[in-house]
């Protein structure tokens, strides 16, 4: 069961478009380094360590969480990414584009798929679908952030980070709106002026 969260104050936000900050970069750093300890743990115990294990970023959005997860992992492994793009403004429109596909063959290998959030389920469930076609040893899902109020389809995720209840529309730490706020440090809900300053940019 994911950590609930409590929302930090404007102390580390010196951004106007961000009207509060959910996750300091350190609450996010100690959740990231916890559920490296699962995943070892599991690996060590569970795995079978002749069977390489592969984390698979789905970007743009995971970009950050991947590099933060495969630094604090001891278990050796190689990284991947994928492209797909489902979302346009702040409403999921259902539609999936694979816009650049792993680069290595995944078949006979432990595989995390490592996303940025799930929240209808909707990306998750497609990619879930695609990758397990490709006769993974195993498929897992490793997400930083997930909203279990909006989903639409049940999947099934391994590790989360955080449960956002309720679902607000987040940014930074690699999450986007209108591929704004990625580089942000830390993870907060932005503004209504910057959603409407930033719709068509
Ligand atoms: P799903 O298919 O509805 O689960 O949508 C997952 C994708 O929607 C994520 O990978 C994000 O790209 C995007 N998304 C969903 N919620 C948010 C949010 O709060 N902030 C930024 N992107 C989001
Ligand atoms: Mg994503």
């Amino acid at each position: 069961m994911a950590p609930n969260y409590q929302i930090q104050t404007m102390a580390n936000s010196a951004d106007s478009r961000i009207e509060k900050v959910l996750f300091t970069a350190e609450t996010i750093a100690e959740r990231i380094n916890q559920l490296a300890f699962e995943i070892d743990t599991w690996y060590e115990n569970y795995a079978d360590n002749s069977v390489p294990l592969v984390l698979v970023g789905i970007l743009k959005g995971s970009y950050m969480f991947l590099a933060d997860l495969s630094r604090a992992l001891n278990t050796p492994h190689h990284v991947d990414f994928m492209s797909v793009s489902s979302y346009e403004d702040t409403q999921s429109t259902g539609n999936l584009k694979i816009e650049c596909d792993l680069r290595h063959s995944i078949k006979g290998k432990y595989v995390i798929i490592v996303e940025d959030i799930v929240d209808t389920g909707r990306t998750l469930a497609h990619l879930q679908k695609l990758l397990s076609n490709r006769g993974p040893y195993c498929l897992e899902v490793a997400t930083l952030f997930s909203k279990p109020t909006e989903r639409v389809i049940d999947v099934h995720v391994s590790y989360i980070g955080f449960e956002l209840d309720p679902p607000e529309f987040i940014v930074g730490y690699g999450l986007d709106y209108n591929e704004h706020f990625r580089d942000l440090p830390y993870v907060g809900v932005p503004t209504q002026t910057a959603i409407l300053e930033l719709s068509h940019k």
